[in-house]
């Protein structure tokens, strides 16, 4: 594992504290790349996990607990918070610490509608003519039956609202549209029920990540994520079983299109509807026959395609956090290598699964290694504590370099409970 993190003993006057709230892999990434910053002298991650541990002081916080971090923050000097996942921004985190006068990297509860309400994303790139599939909200059961049944296969049914990558079922047969829909608007178990139906997309998927401030836009190296559980694309949908950067299927041209046409009109929509954005634009978008279009807005780092985007950037992170949260300029600067991430998941995952099995090997591994799930048990050894449990990261000249990289590590982490793709990447290799 690299890491760099000799600042935290002799924090110079100009350097900072930061707190990175969260505690998956993601905010592994992103505490690692800000212990590479100089500017930055300590690092709180709150609640954090066993390998952040090796990069920060991490504070028995539950992200969502917005006072118990406000108090924290106050009480520990903390001088800059980066917020992980969406749980937190939903609740307000951001709002609330600027309403204090602290500053913090992330949207307001309200901008970050954008991921929450999948019906507000919708009404805005309709309004703003941001190309994404056609769509139709419903809130009864049967008139969603009945637009279903009259169009093509496959459905794609969403349920709107935070619902853990489970609310999404793109139905292949018209009996599991009808119940997809009998869950999300019959079974009380979704809350109160809402779905969009919306237009297939056809495509390879890409993750194009934007640093946003108000108009401003700041965009990162695109990346690929891998949703399905098995090699071949094949299985359960998870949370994301691999990813890399770059993406050498999208051109510049595609790039460049997918920028002006989506990642900065929606900036700048949402500046027109009084909820300007600051923090992370996630556009997970699809390359259609007609050009890049939207499937879904994240208001967040995406996981794990963080974790394969954050270690090629080269300027400093801190800097560019400060230039979102101020609206000051910022360079950035990126490795041309390329970064592949391999995750190691539980036995089970998506499903049920055990923790607390036992990791070996850590030590031996070359490349880096982001904690997603982990813990330290009693007798200080690193067990298993989630459902997806490591995300190796190999580096190379190319995607099947940075591939090969990563399964040697992963062949170095002994931990028999864990299962692994080994085609992380097989669209661009
Ligand atoms: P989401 O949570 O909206 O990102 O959806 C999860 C996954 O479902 C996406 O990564 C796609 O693979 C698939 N998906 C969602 N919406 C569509 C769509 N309109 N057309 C095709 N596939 C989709
Ligand atoms: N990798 C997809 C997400 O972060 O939602």
């Amino acid at each position: 594992m690299q890491s760099n993190n000799s600042n935290h003993n002799n924090t110079a006057p100009q350097q900072q504290t930061v707190m990175v709230v969260g505690s998956g892999g993601r905010c592994h990434a992103i505490v690692d790349a800000l212990s590479r910053s100089p500017r930055v002298g300590k690092i709180y991650c709150a609640p954090g996990n066993a390998g952040i541990a090796a990069q920060a002081e991490c504070v028995a916080i539950q992200p969502t607990d917005v006072e118990g971090l406000l108090k924290f923050a106050k009480a520990n000097g903390v001088d800059f918070t980066v917020v992980g996942p969406e749980a937190a921004l939903a609740v307000g985190i951001v709002d609330a610490f600027r309403a204090e006068g602290l500053r913090i990297f992330g949207p307001t509860k309200a901008a970050a509608r954008i991921e929450s309400s999948k019906e507000f994303a919708k009404q805005l790139m309709v309004k703003y003519d941001v190309p994404t599939g056609y769509y139709e909200v419903f809130t009864e059961f049967e008139p969603a039956w009945e637009y279903v049944k009259a169009r093509p296969l496959p459905a794609v049914i969403k349920y709107d609202g935070l619902a853990a990558g489970k609310g999404v079922v793109v139905a292949m047969s018209y009996e599991e549209a009808e119940q997809a829909l009998r869950d999300m608007l019959l079974d009380s178990a979704f809350g109160k029920g809402k779905v969009i139906v919306e237009e297939y997309l056809d495509g390879p998927e890409f993750s194009f990540m934007c640093v946003v401030s108000g108009e401003k836009v700041f965009p990162l190296e695109l990346a690929q994520d891998h949703k399905r559980a098995y090699d071949g694309d094949k299985g359960p949908n998870t949370g994301g079983m691999g990813a890399y950067s770059p993406v050498p299927f999208i051109s510049e041209e595609v790039r460049r299109e997918a920028l002006e046409r989506i990642l900065r009109p929606v900036a700048k929509a949402m500046v027109s509807e009084g909820v300007p954005f600051t923090g992370v634009l996630y556009g997970g978008l699809i390359l259609t026959k007609e050009g890049p279009k939207v499937i879904e807005f994240n208001a967040r780092f995406g996981d794990p395609e963080t974790e394969v985007v954050l270690p090629r950037l080269e300027s400093d992170i801190l800097t560019l956090f400060e230039a979102a949260v101020d609206g000051t300029d910022c360079e950035l600067r990126w490795s041309p290598k390329a970064c592949l991430g391999v995750v190691m998941a539980s036995e089970g995952y998506p499903g049920a699964y055990a923790k607390g099995a036992v990791i070996e090997g850590l030590d031996a591994t070359e490349g880096r290694v982001y904690h997603m799930g982990t813990a330290t048990d009693a007798e200080g050894r690193t067990v298993t504590a989630g459902g997806r449990v490591l995300m190796v990261v190999g580096e190379g000249d190319t995607v099947a370099e940075a591939n090969a990289a990563a399964l040697r590590d992963v062949a170095r982490i002994g931990c028999p409970s864990l299962f692994h793709r080994t085609d992380i990447g097989h669209q661009a290799l």
